[in-house]
Protein backbone atom coordinates (compact mmCIF):
# COMPACT_ATOMS: atom_id res chain seq x y z
CA UNK A 1 0.00 0.00 0.00
CA UNK A 2 1.08 3.62 -0.83
CA UNK A 3 1.46 6.41 1.56
CA UNK A 4 1.95 10.05 0.52
CA UNK A 5 4.55 12.36 2.61
CA UNK A 6 4.21 15.74 2.64
CA UNK A 7 6.20 18.12 4.09
CA UNK A 8 4.91 21.61 5.18
CA UNK A 9 5.72 25.13 4.83
CA UNK A 10 6.39 25.31 1.05
CA UNK A 11 4.53 28.14 -0.62
CA UNK A 12 2.76 27.07 -3.63
CA UNK A 13 2.91 29.07 -7.03
CA UNK A 14 2.89 28.96 -10.83
CA UNK A 15 0.24 27.01 -13.16
CA UNK A 16 -1.91 24.38 -12.90
CA UNK A 17 -4.19 22.72 -15.15
CA UNK A 18 -8.06 21.20 -14.24
CA UNK A 19 -8.72 17.70 -15.43
CA UNK A 20 -11.88 16.33 -16.60
CA UNK A 21 -14.05 15.83 -13.87
CA UNK A 22 -14.57 12.75 -12.74
CA UNK A 23 -18.31 13.10 -11.79
CA UNK A 24 -18.91 14.11 -15.33
CA UNK A 25 -17.08 11.79 -16.86
CA UNK A 26 -18.70 8.56 -15.56
CA UNK A 27 -22.41 9.28 -16.31
CA UNK A 28 -21.34 9.96 -19.72
CA UNK A 29 -19.37 7.19 -20.21
CA UNK A 30 -22.47 5.07 -18.71
CA UNK A 31 -24.36 6.77 -21.62
CA UNK A 32 -22.73 5.44 -24.10
CA UNK A 33 -24.56 2.07 -23.21
CA UNK A 34 -27.84 4.00 -24.70
CA UNK A 35 -26.14 3.56 -28.48
CA UNK A 36 -25.61 1.06 -30.49
CA UNK A 37 -21.91 2.00 -32.06
CA UNK A 38 -18.69 3.28 -30.61
CA UNK A 39 -19.05 6.97 -28.54
CA UNK A 40 -15.81 8.73 -27.89
CA UNK A 41 -15.38 11.30 -25.24
CA UNK A 42 -12.42 12.98 -24.54
CA UNK A 43 -10.82 15.10 -21.80
CA UNK A 44 -11.92 12.08 -19.38
CA UNK A 45 -9.76 12.22 -16.25
CA UNK A 46 -7.19 9.10 -15.68
CA UNK A 47 -8.29 7.97 -12.33
CA UNK A 48 -9.15 4.77 -10.98
CA UNK A 49 -12.65 5.46 -10.97
CA UNK A 50 -13.12 5.76 -14.47
CA UNK A 51 -10.80 2.70 -15.01
CA UNK A 52 -13.11 0.69 -12.78
CA UNK A 53 -16.05 1.95 -14.29
CA UNK A 54 -14.98 0.96 -17.93
CA UNK A 55 -14.27 -2.81 -16.38
CA UNK A 56 -18.03 -2.58 -15.63
CA UNK A 57 -18.93 -1.61 -18.95
CA UNK A 58 -16.86 -4.61 -20.52
CA UNK A 59 -18.56 -6.76 -18.23
CA UNK A 60 -21.81 -5.30 -20.20
CA UNK A 61 -20.84 -6.09 -23.59
CA UNK A 62 -19.16 -3.13 -24.27
CA UNK A 63 -15.96 -2.56 -25.90
CA UNK A 64 -13.83 0.39 -24.33
CA UNK A 65 -10.30 1.51 -24.26
CA UNK A 66 -8.76 4.70 -22.52
CA UNK A 67 -5.81 6.39 -24.49
CA UNK A 68 -4.62 9.92 -23.31
CA UNK A 69 -7.77 10.55 -21.81
CA UNK A 70 -10.14 9.74 -24.80
CA UNK A 71 -12.41 7.07 -23.81
CA UNK A 72 -14.15 4.99 -26.38
CA UNK A 73 -17.41 3.24 -25.52
CA UNK A 74 -18.94 0.70 -28.13
CA UNK A 75 -21.85 -0.78 -27.47
CA UNK A 76 -22.83 -2.31 -30.66
CA UNK A 77 -24.28 -5.03 -28.71
CA UNK A 78 -25.81 -4.72 -25.17
CA UNK A 79 -25.86 -7.90 -22.94
CA UNK A 80 -28.54 -7.51 -20.04
CA UNK A 81 -25.18 -8.91 -17.97
CA UNK A 82 -24.92 -8.24 -14.33
CA UNK A 83 -22.71 -5.49 -12.76
CA UNK A 84 -21.01 -7.59 -9.75
CA UNK A 85 -20.51 -7.04 -6.48
CA UNK A 86 -16.33 -7.04 -6.84
CA UNK A 87 -16.58 -4.20 -9.02
CA UNK A 88 -20.10 -1.72 -7.52
CA UNK A 89 -18.64 -2.21 -4.04
CA UNK A 90 -15.52 -0.17 -5.24
CA UNK A 91 -17.48 2.16 -6.24
CA UNK A 92 -20.46 3.20 -5.73
CA UNK A 93 -21.05 5.08 -8.98
CA UNK A 94 -21.78 1.82 -11.22
CA UNK A 95 -25.55 2.32 -9.90
CA UNK A 96 -25.53 4.45 -13.06
CA UNK A 97 -25.41 1.21 -15.76
CA UNK A 98 -28.85 1.12 -14.34
CA UNK A 99 -30.83 3.15 -16.57
CA UNK A 100 -29.08 2.93 -19.53
CA UNK A 101 -29.43 -1.15 -19.55
CA UNK A 102 -32.99 -1.36 -18.52
CA UNK A 103 -33.64 1.58 -21.49
CA UNK A 104 -31.51 -0.69 -24.02
CA UNK A 105 -32.02 -4.34 -22.98
CA UNK A 106 -34.73 -4.30 -21.05
CA UNK A 107 -32.91 -5.83 -17.60
CA UNK A 108 -30.71 -4.61 -15.35
CA UNK A 109 -29.20 -6.39 -12.54
CA UNK A 110 -26.48 -4.50 -10.62
CA UNK A 111 -24.88 -5.38 -7.24
CA UNK A 112 -26.25 -3.21 -4.36
CA UNK A 113 -23.54 -0.79 -3.24
CA UNK A 114 -24.34 -0.83 0.37
CA UNK A 115 -22.83 1.87 2.84
CA UNK A 116 -20.38 3.65 2.06
CA UNK A 117 -17.60 5.56 4.83
CA UNK A 118 -19.96 8.99 4.41
CA UNK A 119 -23.02 7.50 4.82
CA UNK A 120 -26.21 5.03 4.17
CA UNK A 121 -26.59 6.49 0.56
CA UNK A 122 -29.29 4.57 -0.36
CA UNK A 123 -30.83 4.37 -4.29
CA UNK A 124 -34.24 4.33 -3.49
CA UNK A 125 -35.19 7.22 -5.25
CA UNK A 126 -33.70 5.90 -8.81
CA UNK A 127 -35.71 2.67 -8.31
CA UNK A 128 -38.81 4.25 -7.65
CA UNK A 129 -37.97 6.82 -10.63
CA UNK A 130 -37.79 3.50 -12.90
CA UNK A 131 -40.52 2.03 -11.58
CA UNK A 132 -42.37 5.39 -12.78
CA UNK A 133 -41.21 4.68 -16.03
CA UNK A 134 -42.62 1.43 -15.86
CA UNK A 135 -39.72 -0.96 -14.81
CA UNK A 136 -40.24 -3.59 -12.06
CA UNK A 137 -37.82 -3.90 -9.68
CA UNK A 138 -36.75 -6.33 -7.45
CA UNK A 139 -33.78 -7.14 -4.57
CA UNK A 140 -32.52 -10.58 -4.06
CA UNK A 141 -29.42 -11.70 -2.80
CA UNK A 142 -27.89 -7.95 -2.90
CA UNK A 143 -28.09 -7.45 -5.71
CA UNK A 144 -31.06 -5.08 -7.31
CA UNK A 145 -32.79 -6.32 -10.89
CA UNK A 146 -34.95 -4.34 -12.42
CA UNK A 147 -36.82 -5.22 -16.10
CA UNK A 148 -39.47 -3.56 -18.24
CA UNK A 149 -40.43 -3.86 -21.73
CA UNK A 150 -39.75 -0.39 -23.30
CA UNK A 151 -39.97 2.51 -21.03
CA UNK A 152 -43.18 5.38 -21.01
CA UNK A 153 -42.22 8.76 -20.31
CA UNK A 154 -43.51 10.13 -16.41
CA UNK A 155 -44.03 13.00 -14.33
CA UNK A 156 -41.20 12.45 -11.69
CA UNK A 157 -41.00 14.15 -8.30
CA UNK A 158 -37.58 13.61 -6.58
CA UNK A 159 -37.91 13.67 -2.69
CA UNK A 160 -34.39 14.89 -2.93
CA UNK A 161 -32.11 16.39 -5.88
CA UNK A 162 -29.89 13.48 -6.51
CA UNK A 163 -27.27 13.94 -8.78
CA UNK A 164 -26.79 10.35 -9.79
CA UNK A 165 -30.70 9.60 -9.27
CA UNK A 166 -31.03 12.53 -11.91
CA UNK A 167 -28.65 11.33 -14.00
CA UNK A 168 -29.84 7.40 -13.78
CA UNK A 169 -33.56 8.46 -14.54
CA UNK A 170 -32.18 11.44 -17.99
CA UNK A 171 -30.67 8.27 -19.19
CA UNK A 172 -33.35 5.96 -18.74
CA UNK A 173 -35.99 8.38 -20.36
CA UNK A 174 -33.63 9.05 -23.21
CA UNK A 175 -35.22 5.91 -24.81
CA UNK A 176 -38.70 5.94 -23.38
CA UNK A 177 -41.67 6.29 -25.56
CA UNK A 178 -42.89 9.76 -25.09
CA UNK A 179 -41.94 12.68 -22.33
CA UNK A 180 -40.00 12.61 -19.07
CA UNK A 181 -40.68 15.23 -16.75
CA UNK A 182 -38.03 15.27 -13.42
CA UNK A 183 -39.06 17.79 -10.45
CA UNK A 184 -36.68 18.81 -8.11
CA UNK A 185 -34.36 17.61 -10.07
CA UNK A 186 -30.31 17.77 -9.27
CA UNK A 187 -28.82 21.20 -10.78
CA UNK A 188 -25.00 20.32 -10.63
CA UNK A 189 -23.36 21.35 -13.63
CA UNK A 190 -22.56 17.61 -14.07
CA UNK A 191 -26.49 16.83 -15.08
CA UNK A 192 -26.27 19.87 -17.98
CA UNK A 193 -23.04 18.04 -19.29
CA UNK A 194 -24.68 14.67 -19.32
CA UNK A 195 -28.18 16.63 -21.09
CA UNK A 196 -25.62 17.94 -23.99
CA UNK A 197 -24.37 14.13 -24.65
CA UNK A 198 -27.64 12.60 -24.75
CA UNK A 199 -28.85 15.75 -27.01
CA UNK A 200 -25.80 14.78 -29.28
CA UNK A 201 -27.19 11.49 -29.32
CA UNK A 202 -30.88 12.42 -30.52
CA UNK A 203 -32.47 12.31 -27.35
CA UNK A 204 -34.31 16.13 -26.66
CA UNK A 205 -33.65 17.25 -22.91
CA UNK A 206 -34.38 20.47 -22.01
CA UNK A 207 -33.96 22.13 -18.30
CA UNK A 208 -31.01 20.57 -17.74
CA UNK A 209 -29.21 22.66 -14.53
CA UNK A 210 -32.26 23.61 -13.34
CA UNK A 211 -34.81 21.85 -11.09
CA UNK A 212 -36.83 21.11 -13.41
CA UNK A 213 -35.89 18.88 -16.52
CA UNK A 214 -37.71 17.31 -19.14
CA UNK A 215 -36.44 13.95 -21.63
CA UNK A 216 -38.34 13.17 -24.91
CA UNK A 217 -37.11 10.32 -25.53
CA UNK A 218 -36.29 8.62 -29.15
CA UNK A 219 -36.45 4.78 -30.40
CA UNK A 220 -32.48 4.65 -31.17
CA UNK A 221 -29.63 7.10 -30.27
CA UNK A 222 -26.70 7.71 -31.94
CA UNK A 223 -23.33 7.43 -30.71
CA UNK A 224 -21.38 11.01 -29.44
CA UNK A 225 -18.55 12.25 -29.57
CA UNK A 226 -17.98 14.79 -26.32
CA UNK A 227 -15.07 16.44 -24.42
CA UNK A 228 -15.90 15.80 -20.45
CA UNK A 229 -15.91 19.78 -18.44
CA UNK A 230 -13.34 20.75 -16.06
CA UNK A 231 -13.40 19.06 -12.46
CA UNK A 232 -14.84 21.73 -10.36
CA UNK A 233 -13.91 19.95 -7.40
CA UNK A 234 -10.16 19.29 -8.10
CA UNK A 235 -10.68 22.69 -8.92
CA UNK A 236 -11.61 23.82 -5.65
CA UNK A 237 -8.98 21.43 -4.10
CA UNK A 238 -6.21 23.27 -5.74
CA UNK A 239 -8.02 27.08 -4.58
CA UNK A 240 -7.55 25.61 -1.12
CA UNK A 241 -4.19 24.73 -1.18
CA UNK A 242 -2.98 28.33 -2.31
CA UNK A 243 -5.14 30.01 -0.16
CA UNK A 244 -4.00 27.60 2.55
CA UNK A 245 0.13 28.22 1.45
CA UNK A 246 -0.29 32.04 0.80
CA UNK A 247 0.36 30.89 -2.36
CA UNK A 248 -0.19 32.33 -5.90
CA UNK A 249 -1.37 29.59 -8.26
CA UNK A 250 -3.42 30.24 -11.52
CA UNK A 251 -5.46 26.76 -12.36
CA UNK A 252 -5.85 26.98 -16.15
CA UNK A 253 -8.67 24.93 -18.21
CA UNK A 254 -11.20 25.78 -15.45
CA UNK A 255 -14.99 26.58 -15.64
CA UNK A 256 -15.18 29.79 -12.74
CA UNK A 257 -19.33 29.65 -13.39
CA UNK A 258 -19.32 26.33 -11.92
CA UNK A 259 -17.68 27.47 -8.72
CA UNK A 260 -19.73 30.30 -7.56
CA UNK A 261 -20.29 29.10 -3.76
CA UNK A 262 -16.74 27.96 -3.61
CA UNK A 263 -15.76 31.46 -4.85
CA UNK A 264 -18.07 33.39 -2.94
CA UNK A 265 -16.91 31.82 0.63
CA UNK A 266 -13.11 31.67 -0.25
CA UNK A 267 -13.35 35.55 -0.87
CA UNK A 268 -15.18 36.12 2.82
CA UNK A 269 -12.33 33.99 4.04
CA UNK A 270 -10.03 36.74 2.55
CA UNK A 271 -8.57 34.39 -0.27
CA UNK A 272 -8.17 37.13 -3.24
CA UNK A 273 -9.10 35.43 -6.49
CA UNK A 274 -9.66 36.78 -10.44
CA UNK A 275 -11.41 35.16 -12.86
CA UNK A 276 -10.86 35.11 -16.34
CA UNK A 277 -12.03 33.40 -18.99
CA UNK A 278 -10.98 29.72 -18.07
CA UNK A 279 -8.32 30.56 -15.61
CA UNK A 280 -8.87 31.52 -11.84
CA UNK A 281 -5.91 33.23 -10.09
CA UNK A 282 -5.85 32.72 -6.49
CA UNK A 283 -3.98 34.07 -3.74
CA UNK A 284 -3.74 33.17 -0.13
CA UNK A 285 -3.91 35.61 2.26
CA UNK A 286 -1.39 36.39 5.44
CA UNK A 287 -3.95 34.68 7.51
CA UNK A 288 -6.98 33.55 6.74
CA UNK A 289 -10.23 34.83 7.96
CA UNK A 290 -12.76 32.07 9.90
CA UNK A 291 -16.53 31.84 7.68
CA UNK A 292 -19.37 29.75 8.62
CA UNK A 293 -20.56 27.00 6.14
CA UNK A 294 -23.61 25.07 4.97
CA UNK A 295 -23.20 22.40 2.24
CA UNK A 296 -26.38 22.32 0.13
CA UNK A 297 -26.76 21.03 -3.22
CA UNK A 298 -25.69 22.60 -6.43
CA UNK A 299 -25.78 25.82 -6.40
CA UNK A 300 -24.81 25.80 -2.52
CA UNK A 301 -21.92 25.06 -1.32
CA UNK A 302 -20.44 21.55 -2.48
CA UNK A 303 -20.37 18.62 0.11
CA UNK A 304 -17.33 17.51 -1.73
CA UNK A 305 -15.61 20.70 -1.19
CA UNK A 306 -16.58 20.72 2.92
CA UNK A 307 -13.39 18.82 3.94
CA UNK A 308 -11.41 20.83 2.11
CA UNK A 309 -12.72 23.82 3.48
CA UNK A 310 -12.52 22.58 6.88
CA UNK A 311 -8.72 22.52 6.68
CA UNK A 312 -8.65 26.62 5.47
CA UNK A 313 -10.90 26.96 9.13
CA UNK A 314 -8.80 24.90 10.84
CA UNK A 315 -5.73 27.35 10.25
CA UNK A 316 -8.37 30.26 10.32
CA UNK A 317 -8.20 33.41 12.58
CA UNK A 318 -11.13 32.76 14.54
CA UNK A 319 -14.24 30.56 14.85
CA UNK A 320 -15.99 28.83 11.59
CA UNK A 321 -19.45 26.83 12.24
CA UNK A 322 -19.90 24.15 9.35
CA UNK A 323 -23.02 22.34 9.00
CA UNK A 324 -22.88 19.16 6.48
CA UNK A 325 -26.47 18.80 4.95
CA UNK A 326 -26.48 16.53 2.53
CA UNK A 327 -24.57 13.06 4.05
CA UNK A 328 -24.67 11.93 7.75
CA UNK A 329 -20.94 10.73 8.09
CA UNK A 330 -19.43 13.35 6.74
CA UNK A 331 -17.04 14.37 9.03
CA UNK A 332 -14.24 11.30 9.32
CA UNK A 333 -11.23 13.31 8.74
CA UNK A 334 -11.81 15.31 12.02
CA UNK A 335 -10.86 12.56 13.82
CA UNK A 336 -7.49 13.03 11.49
CA UNK A 337 -6.88 16.72 11.56
CA UNK A 338 -7.06 16.72 15.41
CA UNK A 339 -4.17 14.31 15.36
CA UNK A 340 -2.45 17.46 13.18
CA UNK A 341 -3.31 20.34 16.38
CA UNK A 342 -6.90 21.24 14.80
CA UNK A 343 -9.44 22.43 17.45
CA UNK A 344 -12.83 20.81 16.38
CA UNK A 345 -15.81 19.61 18.10
CA UNK A 346 -18.71 17.72 16.40
CA UNK A 347 -22.19 18.01 17.64
CA UNK A 348 -24.45 15.84 14.49
CA UNK A 349 -24.17 17.64 11.72
CA UNK A 350 -22.30 20.55 12.62
CA UNK A 351 -19.01 20.89 13.13
CA UNK A 352 -17.71 23.99 15.08
CA UNK A 353 -13.55 24.42 14.20
CA UNK A 354 -11.32 26.92 16.18
CA UNK A 355 -8.77 28.14 13.91
CA UNK A 356 -5.09 27.60 15.47
CA UNK A 357 -2.01 29.72 14.33
CA UNK A 358 -0.25 26.25 13.14
CA UNK A 359 -0.31 22.72 12.66
CA UNK A 360 2.04 19.82 13.12
CA UNK A 361 2.80 17.29 10.63
CA UNK A 362 1.71 13.66 11.82
CA UNK A 363 0.41 10.51 10.43
CA UNK A 364 -3.07 10.41 9.46
CA UNK A 365 -5.13 8.02 7.93
CA UNK A 366 -7.35 8.58 4.73
CA UNK A 367 -10.96 7.70 5.05
CA UNK A 368 -12.54 8.64 2.24
CA UNK A 369 -11.52 10.30 -1.61
CA UNK A 370 -12.20 14.33 0.02
CA UNK A 371 -10.80 13.47 3.34
CA UNK A 372 -8.01 12.55 1.61
CA UNK A 373 -7.57 15.51 -0.38
CA UNK A 374 -8.00 17.45 3.36
CA UNK A 375 -5.26 15.34 4.93
CA UNK A 376 -2.87 16.44 1.94
CA UNK A 377 -4.01 20.16 2.43
CA UNK A 378 -3.46 20.13 5.68
CA UNK A 379 0.07 18.56 5.13
CA UNK A 380 1.04 21.51 3.10
CA UNK A 381 0.62 23.90 5.88
CA UNK A 382 1.50 21.59 9.19
CA UNK A 383 4.87 22.03 10.21
CA UNK A 384 7.25 18.75 9.58
CA UNK A 385 5.61 16.00 7.41
CA UNK A 386 2.69 14.69 7.44
CA UNK A 387 2.18 11.08 6.12
CA UNK A 388 -1.28 10.08 4.82
CA UNK A 389 -1.93 6.32 4.97
CA UNK A 390 -4.55 4.55 2.66
CA UNK A 391 -3.91 6.95 -0.33
CA UNK A 392 -5.45 4.84 -2.79
CA UNK A 393 -9.35 6.96 -1.95
CA UNK A 394 -6.68 9.76 -3.52
CA UNK A 395 -6.40 7.82 -6.78
CA UNK A 396 -10.08 7.52 -7.35
CA UNK A 397 -10.87 11.04 -7.86
CA UNK A 398 -7.25 13.54 -8.41
CA UNK A 399 -5.59 12.57 -11.56
CA UNK A 400 -1.56 12.95 -10.80
CA UNK A 401 -2.17 14.97 -7.27
CA UNK A 402 1.85 14.73 -6.45
CA UNK A 403 3.19 15.48 -9.96
CA UNK A 404 0.83 18.89 -9.86
CA UNK A 405 1.58 20.18 -6.46
CA UNK A 406 5.22 19.09 -6.92
CA UNK A 407 5.19 21.36 -9.92
CA UNK A 408 3.70 23.89 -8.15
CA UNK A 409 6.40 23.86 -5.32
CA UNK A 410 5.29 21.66 -2.74
CA UNK A 411 7.50 18.66 -1.45
CA UNK A 412 5.53 15.37 -2.02
CA UNK A 413 5.88 12.07 -2.42
CA UNK A 414 4.57 8.79 -2.39
CA UNK A 415 6.22 5.60 -1.29
CA UNK A 416 5.27 2.08 -0.73
CA UNK A 417 5.08 0.36 2.85
CA UNK A 418 4.38 -3.02 3.25
C1 LIG B 1 -23.02 12.51 -6.15
C2 LIG B 1 -21.54 12.64 -6.37
C3 LIG B 1 -20.81 12.81 -5.04
C4 LIG B 1 -21.41 13.98 -4.27
C5 LIG B 1 -22.92 13.85 -4.16
C6 LIG B 1 -23.58 15.07 -3.55
C7 LIG B 1 -21.18 11.34 -8.39
C8 LIG B 1 -20.62 10.10 -9.01
N1 LIG B 1 -21.06 11.44 -7.04
O1 LIG B 1 -23.22 11.35 -5.37
O2 LIG B 1 -19.43 13.05 -5.31
O3 LIG B 1 -20.86 13.99 -2.96
O4 LIG B 1 -23.50 13.66 -5.47
O5 LIG B 1 -23.25 16.21 -4.25
O6 LIG B 1 -21.68 12.22 -9.06
N2 LIG B 1 -30.41 9.88 -1.47
C9 LIG B 1 -31.50 9.14 -1.07
N3 LIG B 1 -32.04 8.25 -1.95
C10 LIG B 1 -31.53 8.06 -3.20
C11 LIG B 1 -30.42 8.82 -3.59
C12 LIG B 1 -29.88 9.73 -2.71
O7 LIG B 1 -31.99 9.28 0.05
O8 LIG B 1 -32.06 7.23 -3.94
C13 LIG B 1 -29.81 10.87 -0.53
C14 LIG B 1 -28.38 10.51 -0.14
O9 LIG B 1 -28.33 9.61 0.93
C15 LIG B 1 -27.83 11.87 0.21
C16 LIG B 1 -28.54 12.81 -0.76
O10 LIG B 1 -29.68 12.10 -1.22
O11 LIG B 1 -28.19 12.21 1.52
C17 LIG B 1 -27.72 13.24 -1.95
O12 LIG B 1 -27.12 12.11 -2.55
P1 LIG B 1 -26.87 12.03 -4.11
O13 LIG B 1 -27.04 13.35 -4.74
O14 LIG B 1 -27.67 10.89 -4.65
O15 LIG B 1 -25.33 11.62 -4.15
P2 LIG B 1 -24.68 10.72 -5.26
O16 LIG B 1 -25.41 10.91 -6.53
O17 LIG B 1 -24.47 9.35 -4.74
Amino acid sequence: MYKILVEGGHRLSGEVRVSGAKNAALPILAAGLLAPGRSVFENVPDLKDVKTFLKVLEHLGASCSFQDHAASVDAACCEPNEAPYDLVRTMRASVLVLGPLVARCGRARVSLPGGCAIGARPIDLHLKGLEALGAKVSLAHGYVEVTAGRLAGADIYLDMPTVTGTENLMMAAALAKGVTTLRNAAREPEIAALADVLNLMGARVSGAGTAVVTVEGAETLSPARYTVIPDRIETGTYMAAAALTRGDVTLTAARPDHLDAVISKMRSAGVGIETAGDSIRVKGPERIRSVDLTTAPHPGFPTDMQAQFMVMMCVADGNSVMNETIFENRFIHVSELRRLGADITVTGNTAVVRGVPRLLGAPVMASDLRASASLILAGLVASGVTEVHRVYHLDRGYEAIEKKLTALGAVISRVWED
